[in-house]
Formats: structure tokens, C-alpha cells, sequence
């Protein structure tokens, strides 16, 4: 099975792309490098320097006997789409028509894309199952929405076979120490408290203490991203063996807060992380878990690598050396 990876050299791109390897599969990585990195990259697959905007080197990549697309790529920083929306139309949306225009010309029919948990907006309920309405609330989870949509209709009229899974909040590091790219500028929560740990970064701004939870920071669902990767070569056997399209949520169904997350990683990593509480972040929901039912029932996974020790630990075992 020939897989190609776009946006493979990224940070739950390469995660995949290890995970693919570990069961055998071919992989040709395609990524153009702007937030994936050349450190990120095995040696057992093979690499295409190109961009998504660049339909011609994707129809090269594809006639290489691809069996099945995994699509990464794309901008996701929610405070930046609401800021640039043309860079996300032209990345997430132009970007992924191409991809998707690309596969029917080369009759590559099998199409595993990362979407989002921002598709479903504020949530009306919880945990969020696959039922919920669907609202987004930044500009980011509207590119990831409509891209759903177009893999709906692209199914319905040409055939093109896709799963798309909507990532809860990633995070992690592969156990076995082989993906080494930090990303730059984090925006997410745990890299940012890594960067404080390994003073990169003075301090951590929670944003918002006065939420209706037990102790007034954010609850999210935090999920290993090697939990993420194991459901990408189960969706991608699940295509080939000619199964239903349809999107999932990945989450571990356990909901953390901000404070806990700081607290936790002090106790795991023995070091202090300063922090201040600022104002509440636009567009956070207080609360956001998910059910994950629908991946258990259709793909056979679950999380088995989200504890959060081991969250904590197999980051940590990467950011501290930079230190
Ligand atoms: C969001 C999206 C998610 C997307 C991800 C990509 C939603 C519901 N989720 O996750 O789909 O994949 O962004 O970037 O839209 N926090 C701080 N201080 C910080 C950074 C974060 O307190 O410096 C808090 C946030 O307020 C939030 C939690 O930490 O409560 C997690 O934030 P973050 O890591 O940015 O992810 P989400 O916004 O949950």
C-alpha cells in the first residue's frame, strides 16, 4: 500500500507517517516546508518538496501509484484566520480543491482528511458526538467544515472514498524519540507551557478565570497525537477495504483544565512553570469533550496513549533538550 502524505513533514504529520511506516506501509511524504521541517522527515520515505497551490507537482506526486491521500496541510492557527482569512481560503480551501481535483484526474480514490473539533462552534451539549450542529465559530473551522462538504458532494458525484477526523486538542510526542521537530511560534497550550519550562518563554498567560468550571480555566480534551496517528492507518484500512465515508471525532472523552494541565506537567517535569491569569481568549468555549463512540464503533480505536503523564513526559522528553 503506497500512502501519500501531504503535509507529512509537520507535527502530526510525521506522527502519521511513523505510524504508516511501523505497519509497512510505502509513504511519499509531499510538503512544502513553510511549518513541517526537514528534521521531521524518515528516511524510509520518500519526500517531494511542493506545494498544495501547485496542482502540477501534485498530479506527479499522485501518479506514482498512490493507493490512498492523507491530508494535512493547511494553516491552523484560529486567531490568524480571523486576522487573514484570504490566507486560509487560499491554503485550506483553494489548496485542498486542488488536492481533491488532483486525485479524480489520477483516479486516486481514497482520501483521509484532518479536520477539526472547531467545525462544531460553541458547544450546544456535551461531550460533542458527530450529531452536533455544526457552527463554527473562526474562520478556521469554516475552511475545515467546507471541506467536509466538498468531500461529501465529491463522494456523492465522483466516487472519491474519504474519512475526516476531527481532532480534538493535540498534543504529545512520539515515545520512541523519533519526531524532533518543536514547532515555531506555538499557539496551543502545552508547547507554549514547554516553552516556559525551558525559559524560552517568561510566563504562560491563562486566559480566563472566571469560567463555569471547577476551578474557573478551560476544560478541554487533550489527545496523544500517536493516539491521532493510529487512527489515520485505520482509516486508511478501512477505505481500502471499501468502507463507508464518514467523519469521526478523536478525543480521549476526558475533559482537562488549564490549571490542571500546568499543575500536572510541574509535578511530571519537577519544574516550576510561571503563569499569570489574563483575560479570556475570543471564541474559547469553557467547556469542549468529545465522544468518540463513532471512532470505536467504525474504526476500532481508542485512545490508549493520552495519560496524561504520558502526554506531559513524551513532551517534555523532547523540549528539554533545547534547554
Ligand atoms: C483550537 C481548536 C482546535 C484546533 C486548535 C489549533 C476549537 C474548539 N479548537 O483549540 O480545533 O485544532 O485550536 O490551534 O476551536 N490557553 C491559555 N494560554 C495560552 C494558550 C492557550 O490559557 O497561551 C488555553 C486556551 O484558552 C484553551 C486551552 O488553553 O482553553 C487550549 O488552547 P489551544 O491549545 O489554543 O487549543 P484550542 O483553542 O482549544
Amino acid at each position: 500500500m503506497h500512502v501519500l502524505v501531504i503535509g507529512g513533514a509537520g507535527y502530526i504529520g510525521s506522527h502519521v507517517v511513523k505510524a504508516l511506516l511501523d505497519q509497512k506501509a510505502t509513504v511519499t511524504v509531499f510538503d512544502n516546508l513553510s511549518t513541517g521541517q526537514e528534521i521531521n522527515l524518515f528516511p524510509e520515505a520518500s519526500f517531494i518538496k511542493g506545494d498544495i497551490l501547485d496542482k502540477e507537482a501534485l498530479l506527479q506526486a499522485l501518479r506514482k501509484n498512490v493507493d490512498a491521500v492523507i491530508l494535512l496541510a493547511g494553516k491552523k492557527a484560529v486567531g490568524e484566520s480571523m486576522d487573514n482569512p484570504a490566507l486560509y481560503a487560499q491554503n485550506n480551501i483553494s489548496g485542498m480543491l486542488n488536492v481533491l481535483n488532483a486525485m479524480l484526474e489520477t483516479h486516486v480514490n481514497n482520501l483521509v482528511f484532518s479536520s477539526s473539533a472547531a467545525v462544531y462552534g460553541t458547544p450546544q451539549y456535551l461531550p460533542i458526538d458527530e450529531k452536533h450542529p455544526l457552527d463554527p465559530m473562526s474562520f478556521y473551522g469554516f475552511t475545515k467544515l467546507e471541506t467536509e462538504r466538498f468531500l461529501k458532494w465529491y463522494h456523492t458525484l465522483k466516487g472519491l472514498n474519504f474519512m475526516a477526523l476531527r481532532y480534538f486538542n493535540a498534543v504529545g510526542y512520539d515515545e520512541t524519540g523519533a519526531v524532533k521537530g518543536l514547532e515555531q511560534n506555538p499557539q496551543n497550550l502545552l508547547p507554549i507551557i514547554m516553552e516556559v519550562a525551558c525559559g524560552k518563554r517568561e510566563s504562560l498567560n491563562i486566559f480566563g478565570n472566571d469560567y463555569d468550571t471547577p476551578d474557573g480555566t478551560c476544560i478541554r480534551d487533550y489527545i496523544h497525537v500517536t493516539d491521532l496517528a493510529d487512527a489515520h492507518v485505520k482509516a486508511i484500512q478501512h477505505l481500502m477495504d471499501g468502507k463507508e465515508s464518514l467523519s469521526l471525532n478523536l478525543g480521549t472523552e476526558k475533559g482537562l483544565s488549564v490549571l490542571e494541565m500546568v499543575k500536572e506537567t510541574q509535578k511530571v517535569i519537577q519544574k516550576p512553570i510561571a503563569y499569570q491569569f489574563a483575560p479570556r481568549r475570543a471564541g474559547d468555549p469553557a467547556v469542549v469533550t468529545a465522544s468518540a463512540a463513532q471512532a470505536k464503533a467504525v474504526l476500532g480505536w481508542s485512545a490508549t496513549h493520552s495519560s496524561l503523564d504520558n502526554i506531559i513526559a513524551s513532551t517534555w522528553a523532547v523540549y528539554r533538550k533545547t534547554v
